[in-house]
């Protein structure tokens, strides 16, 4: 780093990019966001800022330098040869005429008002990657971080207007083909979704875009076919070997659509060439007016140079291609009546004030509760029950409450008073606390049912020990039968003692056992994810269980063994100590093992596991960079070869970097670091040597 760097920004640089990654994994990877789309773009704005005033603060890994967040590793991991990429984004008109100036500064002879350009809607849903095998789909890959998505083809071959093999029409056609778009649920598909999951007692999906990524994330293709899923393509991604004659790939966007299309694929009917950059603009602010009467949702316009011999010449970021760029809209804003205002207790304790309000339709789902924060936002947006509210949402999360309109038709003439943040908590009675200089309340009673419930539920969740049949309802009904107060508790239930209880037949609670019980298998980075300790998501709860092996060296780590765990800073190693150190915690852990849930990460070199002869230790304390395909193994295999013989493998390249195996289709990035370190690049070959002895070649 720069001396000239001042300490607070990088500080604060760090703290972003801690941030930042933490979203990108519950937006990407769990389909959960906590926050509005509108606010992680001012995250990474911030963040770009500091970047480009400190540039040696900028790191290959920096959230603005990489794409999404790595694939959660339900499906198997596959590599994109052409990466896939993200797209910077523009929120007002003067930064679309910022980023065609940036054209012109890079083609000095580009004609601005005569070039052309594609302006397609940016459809809400899910990327997708669609392989064709001598013009039949062999492979369906979702986005993951660019480089590494899942192979979800069974869920997409369930898709009815993917097509499966190609329209000859549009032949011949190379014998790979890739074509790129998007998977989503039209707004009218979605809305008789809902309806049929009301009629059937389910629970409503939130909206269209997490329903889609909710439908490929099925283990069971069956249940992805009920879902109304449809594509969009707007892409040909990898070509090889194009026969002559071929039309692949054209050499326009536009002719590329008109392409897809021919070949069978659905595309949009509001993409549109357009000339010059005002007319870009124009077609942005008209898209923004349309987009409630289109047919799906839309969250911007994507405007991409048209001619694609220019996107060669402009190249792109580690992130996104400099030749296109996304205008988003502004988030959505509704006006309903705020019926009353009331707290819910999260499994931290913190009491979340929250608006409930007449039904209203905003953002493509219909909101009926919306967050007001904490205490202090409720005082400061001084909303009372009784009031007409403007309620946002942005994005897929939970919507909030932006202030009262105290004025205009149907605004009531006399307010209520004001609500008052209550005292004790509405779960268990005891007092809400507020420390010093905090801004959110808690029930500090740990015994508290509603905290209990949602710790169970988080334990239980997905990306948790994924315990199916286990969500908030049943969780209450347990917690509230007085069967279970904390998750080491499940592991007692029995078949019987569930059969007894309502809405519980004896298959569904032989399923939940069954589901118990499996989860008593699941690695160790799942179960630290299940304990929901402060700060620590599923990346860095890989991080640790790889780093470190099983719960009994995490228990035994100091905060700096923490801390010296690659992707593991200071904030999250304290966090884990603290929370290993509390009595409670390890009263609940020691059950849990009792109770054969498994505390070890597989694969892991582990080195106090009694019995496990692992490989020896060839590479102790030696860092190894993997890039590209390493033939034999997957990323994560190569990775935890590495590991298992005692070294480490971060996903960049360092001073630290013993060496740099080098594979099929490597990563720029890594190669020009290595190169300017001088670090040693081996190719893949000799991988296996490089295993088995630790020294380097030659
Ligand atoms: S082009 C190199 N065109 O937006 C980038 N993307 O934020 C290629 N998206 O991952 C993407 N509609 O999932 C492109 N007409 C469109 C799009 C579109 C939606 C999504 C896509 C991409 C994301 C980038």
């Amino acid at each position: 780093m720069a001396d000239d760097t001042p300490p607070e920004v990088a500080a604060r640089a760090a703290e972003l990019r801690q941030l930042i990654e933490y979203h990108n994994e519950r937006y990407h990877a769990l389909d959960a966001p906590e926050i509005p789309d509108a606010e992680y773009d001012l995250l990474v704005r911030e963040l770009k800022e500091i970047e480009a005033a400190y540039p040696a603060l900028v790191t290959p890994d920096s959230p603005t330098q990489t794409v999404g967040a790595p694939p959660l590793g339900l499906f198997q991991p596959v590599r994109h040869r052409v990466p896939m990429m993200s797209l910077d984004n523009a929120f007002e008109e003067v930064e679309l005429r910022a980023w065609a100036e940036r054209l012109r500064r890079q083609i000095p002879d580009l004609d601005l008002d005569h070039l052309d350009f594609s302006s397609e809607p940016k459809v809400d849903g899910v990327a997708m990657s669609l392989t064709y095998e001598h013009g039949r789909l062999s492979r369906a890959a979702t986005r993951g971080d660019g480089i590494t998505g899942e192979d979800v083809t069974a869920n997409v071959a369930t898709v009815k207007n993917v097509p499966k093999t190609l329209d000859s029409k549009a032949g011949p056609f190379p014998p790979l083909l890739e074509i790129r778009g998007e998977i989503y649920i039209a707004l009218a598909d979605f809305a008789a979704m809902n309806k049929r999951q009301e009629a059937a007692g389910l629970k409503l999906f939130v909206n269209p875009r997490n329903a889609a990524a909710g439908a490929l994330r099925q283990k069971d293709p069956a249940v992805t076919a009920t879902r109304p899923l449809s594509f969009w393509a707007y892409q040909v991604g990898e070509v090889e070997g194009a026969p002559e004659g071929s039309h692949w790939p054209a050499t326009r966007q536009s002719a590329t659509l008109a392409l897809l299309k021919k070949a069978g694929f659905p595309v949009s009917t509001d993409a549109r060439l357009v000339t010059g950059v005002e007319a870009v603009i124009a077609r942005c602010l008209e898209l923004e007016q349309e987009r409630h009467a289109l047919a799906y949702e839309i969250d911007g316009v994507v405007s991409k140079v048209d001619d694609l011999s220019l996107h060669a010449r402009l190249g792109a970021t580690s992130r996104a291609p400099r030749w296109a760029i996304a205008f988003k809209f502004p988030p959505e804003e509704r006006t309903s009546k705020l019926l009353g205002i009331q707290v819910s207790i999260g499994r931290t304790g913190r009491a979340t004030p929250f608006g409930r309000m007449v039904p209203v339709f905003v953002g493509g789902s219909t909101v009926e509760m919306a967050t007001l924060h904490n205490e202090d936002q409720v005082r400061l947006k001084d909303v009372r029950p009784g009031d007409i509210v403007i309620v946002r949402k942005a994005g897929d999360v939970i919507p909030e409450i932006v202030g009262p309109v105290l004025t205009g038709p149907g605004v009531p003439k006399r307010r209520k008073p004001r609500w008052k943040f209550p005292t004790s908590c509405p779960s268990c009675g005891q007092p809400l606390v507020r420390f010093e200089g905090e801004s959110d309340t808690y029930c500090t009673n740990i015994d508290c049912p509603a905290q209990r419930v949602q710790r169970i539920v988080h334990y239980a969740s997905r990306s948790a020990m994924d315990i199916e049949g286990l969500g908030e309802e049943r969780v209450l009904q347990l917690v509230g039968a007085g069967l279970i107060a904390d998750p080491a508790d499940l592991y007692a239930l029995s078949v019987a003692q569930l059969a007894e209880l309502e809405r519980f037949a004896t298959l569904s609670a032989a399923n939940l056992v069954a589901g118990i019980v499996a989860s008593t298998a699941q690695p160790l980075s799942r179960l630290l994810v299940g304990l929901g300790i402060r700060h620590l998501g599923p990346t860095g709860a890989r991080a640790v269980a790889r780093g470190l092996g099983t719960l009994q060296a995490i228990m035994a780590a100091t905060d700096e063994d923490l801390a010296a765990v690659e992707g593991i800073g200071p904030v999250i190693a304290a966090s884990i100590a603290e929370f290993l150190a509390m009595p409670t915690n390890q009263a609940v852990l020691a059950r849990l093992r009792a109770a054969g849930v498994a505390t070890e990460e597989p694969g892991t070199a582990a080195p106090d596991r009694p019995g496990a002869a692992g490989p020896s230790q060839t590479l102790a304390g030696l860092t190894v960079v993997v890039t590209g395909a390493v033939p034999g193994y997957t990323r994560e295999e190569a990775e935890e070869a590495i590991m298992a013989r005692g070294g480490k493998s971060p996903g960049s390249v360092s001073k630290k970097t013993y060496a740099l195996v080098v594979g099929d289709a490597p990563g720029a990035s890594k190669l020009k670091k290595a190169e300017e370190l001088g670090i040693p690049m081996l190719p893949a070959e000799v991988f296996a040597s490089l295993l088995d002895t630790g020294a380097l070649p030659g």
